[in-house]
């Protein structure tokens, strides 16, 4: 069902025109796509058994037609994945996206990843996923295509990084677990996505002419950063895993054995499916060795001519011996299984509603020539009260980053002036661009397949307008070029955004990433901040945006007194603000990345774009473990506003302590051996299991797994022969491995998770005013002499503070695994803890990771407050 979004994007719409022509530079040297092989069977870990028992009970009845039509989608457009009605397996709805339920109407467009991220509230965080779950079981989907954590955030430029939660790991890594758990027990199985390096939107898709680019990431670096996040989500039990576009280290992310079967399914245990993303599968055999579970949505690279990969393909390839019935049956058995885990065969809802249209009636193989027509949408609502967690998360993101004087908070008896077409929802309504792929009126979400449609879109001027009673709005991005001289104490609000998303669809010139408008506020927002604060004494700036801005042509401008980002606030942009602007909450949120104050601060292999070349386009990530503040701070680099800034109505104090819990060795205890995996017959079935079914009337571009008689016999006769081997990979192996030293749980070696150290941190509102919230932030400072260079400091947990009164105080609890301190040795294949023996770690606790006063010592469990920073 989670198809609209690809019609403009199976071609890689990315403009030749824009971009540099350079030639062809091959993966760098060291940079390696190992083979691994074969894929790990899923079902060795104790909390899968249950499930996995089960499906081998159901898997070992199912014939092979009917094993390959599950492992696949049944076509773009058509909806959902192949079934095994037979015996009870039925198609599966896969719909995007991270912030909801797509393409769907009566449904709630939640604020974005990243604005959620900038809450830094685990609670929250929590909530708006099980609200998000609700609302996918609600409309019957079977998996959520999300959250997304791949891209991280790497470059400000990146067009998707707003799905996300932000640059850095830890909070990608807790905010992906958070909404996991929340989704999946609502009985949806989560996805998390996308595996791995897809950290610009340009030239990530192979297509005939050209293929995906090389993201070329060294081996500490994919632990310690951008695996980082899909370990830890796989630790919260997720269901599926989705490969990205473009390649890593030279070979395509879905049919790359290495990341497949020895990362994801060996070294971090995973035991659900793993998917290709929409049109991305560019093999068959070698996919299917490498670890791919399931072909989305089943057509080949250019869709809708009934061409596959797989379905009769994958029919043909077992027959023949090429791929070993043991691969197609793990594949089988992980999708079953998972659908059973998470009580899917049991009353869950069918799909109530259509991707393709909103009326009641509508095709029922919207991609056929010709198709019968049927009821399609039941328009079930599924928003139940969910608007107050979109409405608490908006608010609590709005990230308060200047308060010259404590302008802030205003109050409603003044005159404003609001200047802005952000202000006000898009006149031709808030769904009016497919996909959101324009950047019109309030920008509530990004563009692409991560939008949802909004019931209705709460705008800030609406808010403003139901407090203020004088209120002059300029609906407008260009300063009127008459405007009588305001008084002195008159206030603008002036509105300014920046979107991304999707290479899919170009908006103004932008690819999918700011390759366009880059930092600047798009519709010359910067302008007419400078010209407001010509005229007005008082200015304040709204920012919706997708991620970081050049702010520096205005900021230090005194007339600026105040600046606030809203992020992308979803449905609830209005009232959320307004809690903020007048002062009934006080802002909590934080800056999910830095803000630099030139966009070269950061080294080119981030600050830009890779543009086009010749051949496959290479992203190469010299900058290592250094991205956004990890960077910064090892060059000296002061950003304008640093990762975690925030600011208060009100003020806090921070009093620690730190305790020891797990006494660490240097690497993490033995793991325990795989427990048992479902058994199979290994024999070729017989080529009839395979034979179209007497009768059967075909619909052109449906994609099905049955072959005519003859080319089954065929192939059986070659497979049972066993003449004619297909030319497999190098490193190709078909005995189960015990599996790495760094494995032996979901997500890794379970000691990974032991709490080596807890720090409560007593947390006072030291203002007289305002009530507010306290975001808590951990960071780790290894120690020195280590042989190992590390980030100046860290982020490895976070905890937000209740509303604390004037004068209240809460303690909250900061906690420090095995992992957090641990590097990853790229010779040793383990993680390893270089502080091992009573080294001092250095735990920084504060409220930004350029404000750390207070520093608990792992060696003598002392903490001082007042503190110079490390940065
Ligand atoms: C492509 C996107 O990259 C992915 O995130 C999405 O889930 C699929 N399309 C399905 O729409």
């Amino acid at each position: 069902m989670a198809y609209r979004s690809l019609v403009l994007g199976a071609f890689a719409s990315t403009s030749l025109a824009a971009s540099v022509v350079t030639p062809r530079d091959p993966v760098p040297p060291g940079f390696v796509a190992a083979p691994y092989y074969p894929a790990p069977h899923g079902g060795w870990v104790a909390s899968w058994e249950e499930a996995y028992s089960k499906a081998e009970a159901l898997v070992s009845q199912m014939t092979l037609a009917e094993k390959t039509n599950i492992t696949s989608g049944i076509g773009i457009f058509m909806g959902n994945t192949g079934s095994a009605e037979r015996l009870g397996f039925p198609r599966m709805c896969l719909q995007d996206s991270a912030l909801g339920v797509s393409s769907a109407d009566n449904v709630t467009a939640f604020p974005a990843g990243i604005t959620t991220g900038a809450t830094f509230d685990k609670k929250l965080i929590y909530a708006r996923g099980v609200a998000i779950g609700e609302e996918h079981r609600g409309k019957g989907t079977n998996v959520y295509l999300g959250p997304s954590v791949g891209p991280l955030g790497r470059k400000p430029l990146g067009g998707r990084n707003w799905e996300g939660f932000g640059s850095d790991p830890v909070l990608q890594a807790k905010a992906a677990a958070l909404t996991i758990k929340g989704v999946q027990e609502q009985g949806i199985i989560a996805t998390i996505k996308h595996l791995i390096g897809n950290e610009q939107e340009m030239y990530r898709m192979y297509n005939p002419f050209q293929p995906g680019y090389s993201a070329n990431i060294d081996d500490r670096t994919l632990h310690e950063l951008y695996l980082w996040p899909f370990a830890e989500s796989v630790h919260a039990g997720v269901g599926s895993a989705m490969t990205a576009y473009n390649a890593v280290n030279g070979s395509a992310c879905s049919q790359h054995s290495y990341l497949i079967n020895g990362i994801l399914k060996d070294e971090l245990g995973f035991q659900g499916f793993v998917m290709s993303d929409w049109l991305s599968h560019i093999s068959g055999v070698d996919s299917a060795l490498a670890g791919l579970d399931m072909n989305m949505p089943g057509d080949t690279n250019i869709p809708l001519f009934g061409f596959s990969n797989w379905h009769y393909e994958l029919s043909r390839s077992v027959l023949n011996g090429s791929v070993p019935l043991d691969r197609l049956n793990d594949m089988v058995t992980r999708i079953v299984a998972t659908w059973y885990k998470f009580g899917q065969d049991r009353d869950h809802p069918r799909p109530n509603f259509s991707s393709n249209t909103r009326d009641r009636d509508g095709l029922l193989y919207p991609a056929a020539l010709f198709s019968p027509k049927g009821q399609v949408n039941w328009f079930v609502n599924v928003q139940a009260d969910h608007y107050l967690i979109a409405r608490e998360v908006a608010q609590d993101a709005i990230t308060l980053l200047k308060n010259n004087g404590s302008f802030l908070p205003l109050t409603t008896s003044q005159s404003l002036h609001v200047f802005g077409t952000a202000a006000q929802v898009n006149p031709d309504g808030p769904n009016a661009c497919m996909n959101r792929a324009c950047n019109k009126g309030t920008l509530g979400m990004g563009w692409g397949s991560g939008v949802a449609d909004y019931p209705y879109l709460d705008d800030p001027i609406s808010a403003i307008r139901k407090r203020v009673p004088d209120v002059k709005f300029f609906n407008t991005d260009g300063f009127p070029w008459f405007h009588p001289t305001p008084s002195p104490d008159d206030v603008a609000i002036v509105f300014i955004t920046s979107d991304a998303g999707e290479n899919s669809f170009t908006v103004e010139g932008n690819n999918g990433d700011r390759n366009s408008a880059k930092l600047a506020a798009w519709h010359n927002g910067d302008e007419l901040v400078r010209k407001t604060a010509e005229k007005y004494n008082n200015v304040i700036v709204v920012a919706q945006t997708v991620g970081p801005l050049d702010l520096e042509s205005w900021i230090d401008n005194p007339r600026v007194k105040g600046v606030l980002f809203q992020h992308l606030p979803g449905q609830e942009a209005g009232e959320s603000l307004a809690n903020i602007l007048f002062g009934d909450v006080s802002p909590s949120g934080h800056l999910p990345y830095s803000i630099t104050k030139r966009a070269n601060d950061f080294p080119d292999s981030i600050a830009n774009l890779r543009g086009f070349a010749f051949g496959q386009v290479q992203d190469t990530y010299s900058e290592g473990l250094y991205i956004d503040y990890r960077w910064l701070n090892k060059e000296k680099i002061r950003p304008r506003f640093a990762f975690g800034h925030g600011l208060s109505y009100t003020n806090f104090s921070f009093d620690a302590t730190i305790e020891s819990v797990t006494p660490l060795s240097l690497v993490p205890p033995a793991r325990a051996p795989k427990g048992s995996t479902p058994v199979y017959s290994t024999e070729i079935p017989p080529a009839s299991e395979a034979y179209w079914p007497e009768g059967f009337n075909r619909i052109w571009r449906y994609l099905y797994s049955w072959l005519n008689k003859n080319d089954a016999d065929n192939a059986y006769a070659v497979g049972i022969a066993g003449v004619k081997k297909y030319n497999y990979p190098a490193g190709y192996s078909t005995a189960q491995k015990p599996g790495p030293a760094a494995g032996g749980g979901e997500g890794g070696n379970p000691a990974l998770w032991d709490i080596a150290f807890r720090v409560p941190v007593t947390v006072k509102n030291t203002g007289d005013t305002f009530s507010g919230r306290a975001s808590v932030q951990a960071y780790v400072q290894y120690p020195e002499g280590i042989p190992y260079d590390t980030p100046v400091v860290q982020l490895r947990d976070f905890e937000k503070t209740r509303v604390l009164a004037p004068g209240e105080e809460e303690t909250v609890t900061v906690e420090l695994t095995r992992k957090d301190l641990s590097v990853w040795d790229t010779e040793l294949q383990n993680w390893v803890v270089p502080g091992v023996g009573g080294k001092r770690y250095t735990v920084w606790i504060g409220e930004a990771s350029d404000r750390l006063f207070t520093a608990c010592y792992t060696d003598t469990g002392v903490c001082e407050g007042g503190r110079v920073p490390p940065v």
